[in-house]
């Protein structure tokens, strides 16, 4: 199977906080369930209690002892087991997390409607928590008004609804409709359970993130690049997500999992980032360059492989500019549209920073210390904040998704005055 968001369970992040929180999987009926126990064994194993409410349909496709052996708690479908514990409060009323994984276009239906016709559907309308749908389904009835209505509906209540992933589905057939690699959906789901005050204050949002290298070809074979890894645009996406915002991923030759619940573009050269970005930006209410742009490209592109053996001494290779995108963006951004950059320096960073805010005229700019062993490729970084208002937030060094929580918390705050 061709999947493109796959990735082993050892890229996942940790329950770092090691607080064990309580959360309900549901599980509805479509072959993505199978996916779910992975979720579940993530989870257990980073120290939650899990109890899995699964559908009575989903049990064609997952039984029952294998939710209770993963678990290692009681499975029921229905209001009618145990009911001297009266269940069908008492599951959303104490859990940390509700997430329903996969969600139908049934069960979303019947969130949306506020139905409670069997024991997810009760624990959907009795919790008090964050609740996350990871919804899985053909991309037909992914696209059908009647669903995308009913996750409008739910978005707007406060849930999370996390977009399919694209690539193949049930049948011989591919499209957007995939459940996300469950590595990944764990991954928001644990940015989730961390966070406080911030739940769902990126709800509404459309985002927009580049993120990687840009590589600009000499020949078929060889180009200039650098060494961008693009795991901090990663970061800022998967934060987002998790905050409730809308993400477009514009990834520059980037070899990570997709963040769940990202839509992602692919590009490769500064010219097709140029243009994808200006693109998208129209829509956004958030547009990030996290990517590492090359400044210059070979002027000449040569269409077959260089051959040494042509020439005596190499040719020089002459290079000419690239447009500026961020400033691009700045030029052409809408009332309202907030713009921020990140700064790469070596040296006097500080300095370089101010400097780079005022040339390119964004909102926010962040700037990090780079070299050999800092931030490219690692998962930490440290970082200043500055904001075209003259104020500056220092972010310790930490996980880059600490990096990017505090990089939207300055977005949110700014959004909201
Ligand atoms: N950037 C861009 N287009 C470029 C170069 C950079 O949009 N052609 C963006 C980067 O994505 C980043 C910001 O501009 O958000 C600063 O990038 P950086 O490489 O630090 O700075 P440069 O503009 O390249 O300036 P210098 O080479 O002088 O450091």
């Amino acid at each position: 199977m061709s999947n493109a968001n796959s990735s082993s369970p050892s890229s996942v992040a940790t329950n770092g906080e090691g607080k064990t929180k309580r959360i309900v999987l549901g599980v509805c009926a479509g072959i993505a369930a199978y996916k779910a126990c992975e979720l579940v064994r993530l989870l257990t194993e980073s120290g939650h209690e899990v109890v899995v409410v699964p559908t009575r349909e989903s049990l064609n496709f997952v039984g029952e002892p294998t939710w209770a052996a993963l678990s290692g708690h009681p499975v029921a479908t229905d209001v009618w087991s145990t009911v001297h514990e009266v269940p069908h409060v008492r599951l959303g009323q104490s859990a940390d997390l509700v997430v329903v994984a996969p969600a139908t276009a049934d069960t979303l239906a019947r969130a949306a409607q506020g139905l409670a016709n069997d024991l997810l559907t009760n624990t959907l309308l009795t919790a008090q928590c964050p609740v996350v749908f990871a919804p899985a389904m053909h991309t037909e009835m992914w696209e059908h008004p009647a669903t995308q209505a009913n996750v409008a509906t739910l978005r707007g209540r406060g849930a999370i609804v996390i977009e399919p992933a694209v690539g193949r589905l049930t049948g011989s057939d591919s499209g957007k409709g995939r459940l996300p690699d469950p590595a990944e959906l764990y991954a928001v789901l644990n940015r989730l359970l961390r966070s406080g005050p911030t739940r769902g204050d990126l709800s509404g949002q459309h985002i927009v993130i580049s993120a990687g290298g840009t590589r600009e070809s000499i020949d078929p074979v060889r180009y200039l690049g650098n060494r961008s890894s693009g795991r901090q645009g990663y970061a800022l996406a998967r934060t987002a997500i998790a905050r409730g915002a809308q993400v477009t991923l514009v990834a520059a030759n980037v070899g990570l999992p997709t963040p769940a619940g990202a839509e992602l573009v692919t590009v490769s050269s500064a010219t097709d980032m140029h243009a994808t970005m200006l693109d998208l930006s129209h829509k956004a209410d958030v547009v990030v360059m996290a990517a590492a742009v090359a400044d210059f490209r070979p002027l000449d592109y040569r269409e077959s492989k260089i051959k040494k053996s042509e020439l005596a001494e190499p040719d020089p290779i002459r290079l000419t500019k690239n447009p500026d995108i961020l400033r691009k963006l700045v030029e052409k951004r809408h009332p309202g549209q907030l713009i921020v950059g990140f700064a790469a320096e070596t040296d006097n960073v500080l300095e370089h920073g101010l400097s780079k805010l005022a040339r390119k005229g964004c909102d926010l700019l962040i700037v990090n210390e780079v070299g050999a062993d800092l931030a490219f490729g690692r998962p930490d970084n440290a970082a200043v904040i500055l904001a075209s208002d003259g104020s500056r937030a220092s972010v310790p060094r930490g996980p880059k998704e600490d990096i990017a929580d505090a990089i939207w918390d300055s977005v949110h705050s700014r959004l909201m005055s």
